[in-house]
C-alpha cells in the first residue's frame, strides 16, 4: 500500500524477545482448503508473516511433514492435527464467524491452530492471530474462543457511484470507480482486508440517497444522485466483479435502491408496492441480481425521507413498502434494511420515528430489518438514545452509527467516536426490566449494527489519520459491544503507531478526551443540537446552518433556552420506558449533559453546583478551546517520534481545529449573550 496508508495492518518486524516464540510456531504454515476465503487467508499470511517474522515462511500446499512447529488454519475435517487438538462438536457449536485459536503441541513441537466451522470464521481467526503478533502478545498458551455478538455487522457507503463523491465523506472522492469496473483496483482488496480484519461482514456499496432530492435541503449534498442506476443490467454486471473481491473476505454485497426503481430503471408508470406489475418487476430484478451475485445481501432503502420517494407517495405505509421488497428477496435469502430516519411532519422531529414505526411492530416480514439511527435527531455530537430501541420486540432492528464525522469536525477535528458509542451501547433502556442496555439488543438473527462509512481516496483513507480509529473501533464494537474502550484503543494505537510507550500513551489520551472536548466547543455541552457552524468553503459537504436558523433547533428566547420535550412540551421523554422517562421528564433528575435537549429553562436556572445555565454554556465553550489546545500540544510532543507524513498531517489538522474551535466558541458565546443579555462572569463575553 504505497499510494495509501496501511492503517492498522502495518505488519512491522516484532522485537527480538518475541521473535523466537513466533518463528517457532509460524515459520511453517498450512491453510487447508480452497474456498475463496481460504485463498484470502493464505494471501494475508504471505503478506504478514515475512514482515512480522523477518524471515520467509514456508506455506505448505498439504499438511506439513516438517519436524518443526507450524501454524494450521482449517476446520477439524481438514486435518487430523486440528481434529485431535479441538473437539469437533465444540467447533460445530460456534456461530457463523466464530473461531478458536489454540496453542498445541504436535509431534513434540509448538504449534498454533486457527479453526472455525465456517470459512468466514477462519478469516476472522487469522486476523485475530495476526493482531496478537502485531501487538507482541504471548502465544505460548493461547486458548481463545470468539463469536460475534451480532449476526450483521454492516458498512453503509454513502458513495455516489458515477461522480465518485462521498456524501458526508471527508477522505476525498470515492474509492469505487464504477466507470472502470469490471476492472479492479488493488485498493478494493485492501479495503476488504481492513473491514474483514475487524469483522465487518456486509457492505452497502452506494449512498442511501439514490436520486437527487425533490425537496432540496441545506442538509443534503447536491453533487449527483444516480445510485438508482446500479440496478441497470450493465451496472449489475460491473457489480459482480466488486462482489467477487469482497466475497473472499466473507463480506456480502448490498445495494441501496430507490423505491421508485420500477419507474426509473423500468418503464412502469407507478411504484405502488401493492401493484401487481410493480411486484413482478421487483421479482424479476431480484432474480436477475441473484443470478449474477448469489451471495447478494439485499436492499437498503431510504424511503419517504428527505425527498426520497416511498410508499407514502401511493397512500401506503412503511410495512407495505418494506414487505413488497422483502417478498422478492426472501426466496434468495436476502434482506431489506429499511431506514427509520423520517421527519418533517411533526413540529418536534424527535418524536416522529417512534410515532411512525412503533405502531407497526409485528407487521414487518421476517426478512426486514428496521434500521434506526442511534439518536432521535441526526448523529449529533451527543444525543439521547432512540426511543425505538427495545420498543419493537416483534421486529428485527438495526442500530445505525455514523463513523464519518459529519457533526464532529468533518475530518478536520480529531474526534474519537468510541467513547460516544460505548455510552450508547451501555445505556440501559429498561426494555426488558433493569439491565437491558442498548448493546444487549439486536441479538436476534436478522438484527445487527450498521456504520455509515468514512473512507475515500485520501492517503489516510479517512481524511485524518486519527479518524482511522473510528473505523477500527466500529468493527470491534460491532463484534463485541462489551469490549472495553481501553482495550480497543490500545489495540488500534499499538498496531497503528507501534510499541513506543510515549507515543501510545499520548495518542490514547488524545483519542479518549477528544469527544467531550468537541461537544463543549460545538454545542456548549448541555444537550443542544445542530449548532455547529463550520463555514469553511473548501470542506466538501460541510454542515452550515447559520446562527439565525438556530432558535428553531433549540428554543432560544430572551428568557431561556432548550426544548421542552416533556409532557408539557412535545412529549418525547414519555416515549421511553420508566424509569428512563421519569428521569428525563424531571429537571432535577435529567442528566446535565442532556438538560436542554429535554427542558426549556431560564438562562439563569441554577445547576447542581450553583452555576447558571448561561454561565455553564460559556464555561464549556471556553474550556473546549483550552482543551483542544492541550490536545494539540500533546500531539506536538510527538515530533520526531511519529513518521513525518502522519506527524505533519495531524499537526496541521490540529492547527485548523484550534482555529475552528475558537471561531465556534465566539459564534456560540456571542449568540448566547445576544439572546440572554447576561454577560460572562469572567468578562470573556458581554459588556463587562
Ligand atoms: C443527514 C445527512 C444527510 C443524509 C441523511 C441520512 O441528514 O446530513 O447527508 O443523507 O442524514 O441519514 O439519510
Amino acid at each position: 500500500m504505497n499510494e495509501y496508508d496501511s492503517c492498522w495492518l502495518r505488519y512491522e518486524c516484532v522485537p527480538d524477545d518475541r521473535l523466537d516464540a513466533y518463528r517457532r510456531r509460524c515459520r511453517h504454515a498450512y491453510v487447508a482448503e480452497e474456498a475463496p476465503e481460504l485463498s484470502a487467508v493464505r494471501d494475508e499470511l504471505r503478506r504478514a508473516l515475512p514482515a512480522l517474522l523477518g524471515t520467509d515462511p514456508h506455506l505448505w500446499q498439504h499438511p506439513p511433514t516438517t519436524a518443526e512447529g507450524f501454524l494450521a488454519v482449517g476446520t477439524p475435517d481438514d486435518m487430523a492435527m486440528i481434529a485431535e487438538s479441538v473437539p469437533t462438536d465444540v467447533v460445530d457449536d460456534l456461530a457463523d464467524g466464530g473461531y478458536l485459536l489454540k496453542s498445541v503441541t504436535w509431534n513434540g513441537q509448538d504449534c498454533l491452530v486457527v479453526t472455525a466451522s465456517t470459512d468466514r470464521g477462519l478469516v476472522y481467526g487469522t486476523f485475530h492471530l495476526l493482531r496478537l503478533l502485531n501487538t507482541h502478545e504471548p502465544v505460548a498458551d493461547l486458548d481463545v474462543r470468539e463469536e460475534p455478538a451480532y449476526e450483521n455487522r454492516l458498512l453503509d457507503q454513502w458513495d455516489t457511484p458515477f461522480h465518485r463523491s462521498v456524501e458526508r465523506g471527508y477522505g476525498g472522492e470515492s474509492i469505487f470507480d464504477w466507470e472502470r469496473l469490471p476492472d479492479l483496483r488493488p485498493r478494493y482488496e485492501d479495503y476488504a482486508r481492513l473491514l474483514a480484519s475487524v469483522g465487518v461482514n456486509g457492505v452497502v456499496f452506494n449512498n442511501v440517497n439514490t436520486t437527487k432530492p425533490a425537496r432540496p435541503s441545506a442538509n443534503v449534498a447536491f453533487d449527483a444522485f444516480e445510485g438508482w442506476q446500479l440496478l441497470e443490467p450493465r451496472r449489475l454486471e460491473a457489480f459482480t466483479s466488486l462482489a467477487s473481491v469482497f466475497r473472499r473476505y466473507g463480506i456480502r454485497p448490498y445495494l441501496s435502491v430507490n423505491f421508485a426503481a420500477p419507474m426509473l430503471v423500468g418503464d412502469l408508470d407507478t411504484a405502488d408496492p401493492l401493484d401487481e406489475d410493480v411486484r413482478a418487476w421487483w421479482r424479476a430484478k431480484a432474480d436477475e441480481i441473484y443470478e449474477l451475485v448469489p451471495d447478494f445481501g439485499g436492499f437498503l432503502v431510504k424511503a419517504d425521507s428527505e425527498g426520497q420517494p416511498g410508499p407514502y407517495d401511493y397512500g401506503r405505509d412503511h410495512v407495505d413498502g418494506a414487505n413488497a421488497l422483502a417478498r422478492v428477496l426472501e426466496p434468495h435469502g436476502g434482506r431489506v434494511w429499511w431506514r427509520a430516519f423520517v421527519y418533517g411532519t411533526h413540529e418536534d422531529r424527535a418524536v416522529q420515528a417512534y410515532d411512525t414505526f412503533e405502531p407497526l411492530d409485528g407487521d414487518f416480514a421476517d426478512n426486514v430489518t428496521v434500521q434506526v439511527k442511534n439518536g432521535p435527531i441526526d448523529f449529533q455530537p451527543r444525543e439521547p438514545v432512540s426511543t425505538l430501541f427495545g420498543a419493537m420486540p416483534e421486529t428485527d432492528l438495526g442500530l445505525e452509527l455514523q463513523i464519518t464525522g459529519e457533526y464532529t469536525g468533518q475530518g478536520v477535528h480529531a474526534t474519537y467516536h468510541l467513547p460516544m458509542w460505548k455510552e450508547i451501547l451501555d445505556f440501559d433502556t429498561h426494555a426488558d426490566g433493569p439491565g437491558s442496555p442498548v448493546g444487549s439488543l439486536f441479538r436476534d438473527d436478522g438484527e445487527g449494527i450498521v456504520g455509515v462509512g468514512s473512507v475515500g481516496e485520501d492517503h489516510s483513507w479517512t481524511g485524518h489519520y486519527l479518524a482511522q480509529a473510528n473505523l477500527y473501533a466500529f468493527g470491534r464494537l460491532a463484534w463485541d459491544p462489551e469490549a472495553s474502550a481501553e482495550s480497543v484503543t490500545e489495540e488500534w494505537v499499538h498496531q497503528t503507531f507501534g510499541a513506543d510507550e510515549q507515543v501510545g500513551d499520548t495518542v490514547t489520551r488524545i483519542l479518549h478526551d477528544s469527544w467531550e472536548v468537541c461537544i463543549d466547543y460545538e454545542t456548549g455541552g448541555l444537550g443542544l443540537m445542530h449548532m455547529m457552524h463550520n463555514a469553511e468553503e473548501y470542506l466538501e459537504n460541510h454542515y452550515d446552518p447559520a446562527p439565525e436558523e438556530w432558535p428553531g433547533y433549540h428554543g432560544a428566547t430572551e428568557e431561556g433556552i432548550g426544548v421542552d420535550r416533556t409532557s408539557t412540551g412535545s412529549g418525547y421523554a414519555g416515549q421511553y420506558r420508566d424509569p428512563v422517562a421519569q428521569r428525563y421528564e424531571s429537571v432535577a433528575d435529567c442528566p446535565e449533559e442532556l438538560l436542554l435537549f429535554f427542558h426549556h429553562l431560564p438562562w439563569t436556572h441554577e445547576l447542581d453546583d450553583g452555576t447558571t445555565v448561561v454561565q455553564r454554556l460559556y464555561d464549556n465553550c471556553f474550556a473546549g478551546v483550552e482543551e483542544t489546545k492541550r490536545l494539540r500540544a500533546e500531539w506536538q510532543s510527538l515530533d520526531g517520534k511519529v513518521d513525518e507524513r502522519r506527524f505533519r498531517h495531524v499537526a496541521e489538522r490540529f492547527d485548523e481545529q484550534v482555529a475552528q474551535a475558537e471561531r465556534w466558541r465566539d459564534v456560540l458565546t456571542d449568540y448566547f449573550y445576544s439572546h440572554s443579555g447576561v454577560p460572562d462572569e469572567q468578562g470573556r463575553v458581554g459588556d463587562d
